[in-house]
C-alpha cells in the first residue's frame, strides 16, 4: 500500500496513532487532514482534543443550518424509526412534499429528479438535454472556471482543462467558453448544441458572480436559439445568495435546476428540477439511482426546507453577507470582497497566501478555506449571528497578522497588518 505523506502535529485522534497512516485505508485523493472533527452545535466544530472552532466554511456550503440542528436530526430520528429506505419501484416518504416545496421556490411548474450528490444532479441535466435535443444535438456548452462535479461527465462539463488531463478520453458532448462573456457563448453555438449550462456564482472557480447582462443575455440566447438554460445552483441554491436561488437575482427563469449541498444540511441529496415540458422526455427508465428520494434523505430535506422557510434565510443571508462583507472590507490584508449574500471570496493583498492565512485561522480556531491562491473563500452556516461574524473578522484578522508579519515584504507590495490577538 502506498505511504500516505504525514499529517502535520495535532491531528491524531483516539481512532488513530500517527503510524497507522502508513496503512490509511482511505485512497489519497484529499491530503492528510490538518484537523479531525468529532463534534459540531450552530456554527460551533470540536476536534478530537476538544479545542472549539467557529466554522465559517459548512463543509463548503453545505450546512446552511449549522451543524447539527436539532429539527433536522428529530426528523432523521424519527424517520429512521419508521422507514429509511424501500425501492423507487414504490412509492414512499417525503420525497413527494419536498419537490412541490423546491417547485414552489422555483416558481414554474416542473418535475424532480432526487438524486444523491451534486455531481449526480448534474448527471440528471445533462442526460435530460441529450434527450431533449435528440441524437446530433447533444452538446451543452460550459463556461471556463466552472465546476459541475467529478463524475467523467460533469469533469467534462466542468471548466478546469487541468483537471480533465488525468482522465482523457472524456464524454463527448461538451465545450467551454469565457466565463461572461455573451460573444463567447453565441459564437460556440452550432446545430449540434443542445443545452448552457452555468452557474451563478461560480462557486469553486474562486466566488465569481455572473453580471444580471450576461444571465439576461443567455437566457435570450437560449430562446432565439431554442437552447436549455440549465442552472447549476449545487453551491448557491436555497438561500445562500440572498434568494431561494442564485438566478433569481438576475431576473431569469431557467429551463433545468440543479442543486445539493444544502438541501440535506449534510444528508446526502441532490436534486435536478426541469420544467414540465423537458422532464416529460424522460420516459420510465431513463434515468434511475437506488437512493434517489429515499425517506431517510427526503426526510431531512423536508425539514431543512421548513426551518429555511421559517427562519425566512433568504433574507437572513442578505442580511448577514452585508455584515461579513463590511468587516472583511475593513481588514488591511483585504483588497475587495466578492460573492452573493454569504458565498463570499476576500481577495488577499498581493504577496499574501490564502492557503496560510486559512491554516493559520485553523490554527486560531477559525474555519475558512482559500478557494485560490490569493482568495479566501467564506460560506457560514445562514443562521450565523452577529456576534461570530465580528469574532471571525477579529481571528481573520489576527491569521492576516501573523502571515504577513512571516513574509519578507516585496518592494512595498506586502501589507503588514497588525497581530491582534
Ligand atoms: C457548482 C457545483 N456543482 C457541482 C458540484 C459537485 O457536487 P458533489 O460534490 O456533491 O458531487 C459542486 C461541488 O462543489 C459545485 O460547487
Amino acid at each position: 500500500m502506498p505511504r500516505r505523506p504525514a499529517a502535520p502535529a495535532g491531528h491524531g485522534s483516539a481512532m488513530e496513532a500517527p503510524d497507522d497512516l502508513d496503512q490509511c485505508p482511505l485512497m489519497p485523493t484529499y491530503g492528510p487532514p490538518q484537523v479531525r472533527f468529532v463534534r459540531g452545535e450552530g456554527s460551533r466544530l470540536w476536534d478530537a482534543d476538544g479545542k472549539e472552532y467557529l466554522d465559517l466554511l459548512s463543509g463548503l456550503a453545505v450546512t446552511s443550518l449549522g451543524h447539527s440542528h436539532p429539527a433536522v436530526a428529530d426528523a432523521l430520528d424519527a424517520q429512521a424509526r419508521t422507514l429509511v429506505h424501500v425501492s423507487n419501484l414504490f412509492g414512499s416518504g417525503p420525497g413527494w412534499e419536498v419537490a412541490v416545496t423546491l417547485d414552489r421556490l422555483l416558481g414554474a411548474g416542473g418535475q424532480v429528479f432526487f438524486a444523491n450528490s451534486g455531481a449526480e444532479a448534474n448527471e440528471c441535466a445533462i442526460k435530460l438535454a441529450r434527450k431533449w435535443g435528440g441524437r446530433g444535438r447533444h452538446v451543452v456548452v460550459s463556461a471556463f472556471g466552472s465546476f459541475h462535479g467529478r463524475t467523467l461527465a460533469t469533469l467534462h462539463a466542468t471548466g478546469q482543462p487541468a483537471k480533465h488531463e488525468a482522465f482523457q478520453p472524456l464524454p463527448e458532448g461538451f465545450r467551454h467558453v469565457a466565463w461572461n462573456d455573451l460573444d463567447a457563448l453565441e459564437a460556440s453555438i452550432d446545430p449540434t448544441v443542445a443545452a448552457v449550462l452555468l452557474e451563478p456564482v461560480q462557486g469553486e472557480g474562486g466566488v465569481m458572480p455572473a453580471t444580471v447582462e450576461y444571465f439576461a443575455g443567455v437566457r435570450r440566447l437560449c430562446d432565439e436559439r431554442g437552447l436549455l438554460f440549465m442552472v447549476d445552483e449545487v453551491q448557491t441554491g436555497l438561500g445562500r445568495t440572498g434568494k431561494w436561488f442564485g438566478h433569481q437575482h438576475f431576473g431569469v427563469v431557467p429551463d433545468v435546476v440543479t442543486m445539493a449541498k444544502a438541501l440535506g444540511n449534510g444528508v446526502p441529496i441532490g436534486a435536478c428540477w426541469a420544467r414540465a415540458d423537458v422532464a416529460g422526455v424522460f420516459e420510465p427508465g431513463d434515468h434511475a439511482t437506488t437512493f434517489g428520494g429515499q425517506p431517510l434523505a427526503t426526510a431531512a430535506a423536508r425539514a431543512v426546507l421548513t426551518v429555511m422557510e421559517d427562519e425566512d434565510v433568504p433574507r437572513r443571508a442578505t442580511e448577514a453577507g452585508a455584515a461579513l462583507t463590511a468587516g472583511l472590507e475593513g481588514l488591511p490584508g483585504v483588497t475587495g470582497v466578492r460573492g452573493l449574500g454569504l458565498l463570499l471570496a476576500a481577495q488577499l493583498v498581493d504577496g499574501i497566501d490564502a492557503r496560510a492565512v486559512a491554516a493559520e485561522a485553523l490554527n486560531r480556531g477559525l474555519v475558512v478555506n482559500a478557494v485560490t491562491p490569493t482568495a479566501i473563500r467564506l460560506a457560514p452556516s445562514l443562521l450565523v449571528s452577529p456576534a461570530e461574524i465580528a469574532e471571525a473578522i477579529t481571528v481573520l484578522a489576527a491569521a492576516m497578522g501573523d502571515v504577513t508579519s512571516t513574509v519578507t515584504p516585496d518592494a512595498g507590495q506586502v501589507l503588514l497588518v497588525e497581530d491582534t490577538a
